[in-house]
């Protein structure tokens, strides 16, 4: 047997959206941004595994391995009621800002823990998410690039980027962030429909982000990324083409497609959507191959499952050299595959690890004032986690899965390793 390579051209064939693929479209399913998903983590207890230690032994055995920085900027200034995300509101910026001091504090002990092991990291990548980091004041961000500074060397980065909320981010800033070595940002846009916004609870007409995007972004910034949703209250496959067509009159090096995921029973503010204002389930494929058909003839690259990016961006150089990878903010260019992350909630994964930070502020607070790592969760990677992590990745991010490789790599017989019983491919023990 030799590649499996899967052509996405075949999705957006008319004949393809049929009432099968609506359904597996549908199904429930796990959202890998890493394997195994979060769920199957381990409570820390319970993982008997040292944290320092663990980045200790990572950094000994790849000295040289490119590292992304996850910086997690809890707060918002505005609840939006889809939202996912581990979040605080809050405007009080005295609560604000002594958040950050604590956050230093924890950067500061993850530099100590590099000096004292005479650890030299290689950072490839830093990004800023949330929350909200564009909640911050640009002296906060600032103070928070002064200390990640000693140990790293931000003009040696391929990306540094910052997630902002176009309601919250005064356009005067856009020089101070670039000045600071932010050469990307990412506007949350999530649809244009003005029915659809005040269903949200986040109104932000299109003249906002247009006015936003008329900065002279391209002077400061390598590109700008739009997050879209699709499947929002009150919208439907006519309003989201809209929001489709104004995304490409402002023409994003980047866009996320996601479908928005309702989950009240678990994210309680979610409640505030009404059920009934829903579009119905089967319009959602429809949206999504027509919305990426559309990206496709403006001239985007489609890469992984949901992300587009213009063929000058490094996202699409990067699929065309089939080493588009995958952490938890998404896919990336590939530049690194370990992540260390830093903030409450934040998830890294080196090595055979991840790690979870708790969500919990207070704890967050008292372990790093204590001088513990606020780390809660975590998981240790198996041989056989570790492979079926690449051949997920593979077939996620570039749609191949190089099957002779694989065998050679991990001396195993592809087909007999990934051997379907019952329905379901089972799983291999260490
Ligand atoms: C941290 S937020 C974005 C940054 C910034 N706070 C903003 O809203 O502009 C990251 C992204 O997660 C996505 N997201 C949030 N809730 C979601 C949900 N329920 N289902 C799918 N994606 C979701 C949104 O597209 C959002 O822009
Ligand atoms: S989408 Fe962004 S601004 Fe809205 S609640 Fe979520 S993290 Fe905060």
């Amino acid at each position: 047997m030799n590649n499996t390579d899967l052509s996405q051209n075949e999705f957006l064939k008319p004949s393809f959206v049929d009432q099968n693929f609506k359904d597996f479209f549908n199904r429930m399913g796990p959202y890998y941004n890493c394997y195994p998903i979060l769920g199957q983590w381990k409570n820390f207890d319970e993982l008997k595994v040292d944290y320092s230690k663990s980045i200790v032994d990572f950094f000994k055995k790849n000295p040289d391995a490119p590292v992304s920085i996850y910086v997690h900027i809890p707060y918002c200034a505005k609840l939006c009621y889809y939202c996912m995300c581990r979040l605080h509101v809050s405007n009080n910026r005295e609560t604000i800002n002594n958040f950050v001091k604590v956050l230093i504090k924890e950067i500061n002990m993850f530099n100590n823990l590099l000096k004292e092991n005479k650890i030299v990291p290689n950072i490839k990548d830093i990004h800023f998410g949330g929350g909200t980091p564009s909640h911050l004041t640009v002296e906060e961000i600032s103070e928070i690039i002064q200390n990640l500074k000693k140990f790293t060397s931000i003009e040696n980065l391929a990306e540094f980027s910052m997630e902002i909320d176009p309601r919250v981010v005064e356009p005067k800033n856009f020089e101070k962030y670039a000045s600071m070595g932010i050469d990307r940002i990412s506007f949350g846009v999530q649809d244009f429909d003005p029915i659809v916004q005040k269903k949200i609870n986040r109104e932000q007409p299109f003249e906002l982000i247009e006015s936003l995007m008329n900065n002279n972004l391209n002077k400061y910034f390598k590109g700008v990324n739009f997050d879209l949703l699709y499947g929002l209250p009150a919208s439907s496959q006519e309003t989201f083409s809209r929001t489709i067509e104004l995304t490409k009159q402002l023409s994003p090096e980047r866009i996320t497609l996601i479908k928005y995921g309702h989950i009240p029973k678990k994210v309680k503010h979610m409640k505030m959507i009404k059920e009934e204002d829903l579009p119905d389930e089967n319009e959602l494929p429809v949206i999504f191959v027509d919305s990426t058909k559309k990206l496709i003839e403006a001239g985007y690259d489609w890469v992984g499952i949901d992300h587009f990016a213009k063929k000058t961006d490094q996202l699409s150089i990067a699929k065309q050299k089939g080493e588009v990878y995958r952490n938890f903010g998404g896919e990336t260019p590939g530049y690194t595959k370990d992540m260390i992350s830093l903030g409450p909630t934040s998830t890294s994964g080196f090595g055979n690890y991840y790690f979870q930070n708790t969500y919990d502020l207070k704890e967050y607070r008292q372990d790093v004032n204590e001088g513990r790592f606020p780390v809660r969760r975590g998981y240790l990677l198996t041989r056989d986690d570790i492979i079926r992590r690449e051949v997920n990745f593979s077939l996620q991010c570039n749609q191949v899965i190089k099957i002779d490789a694989i065998n050679k790599k991990y001396n195993i017989e592809f087909k007999n390793y990934f051997k379907k019983r019952n329905g379901f491919a089972k799983k291999k023990r260490r």
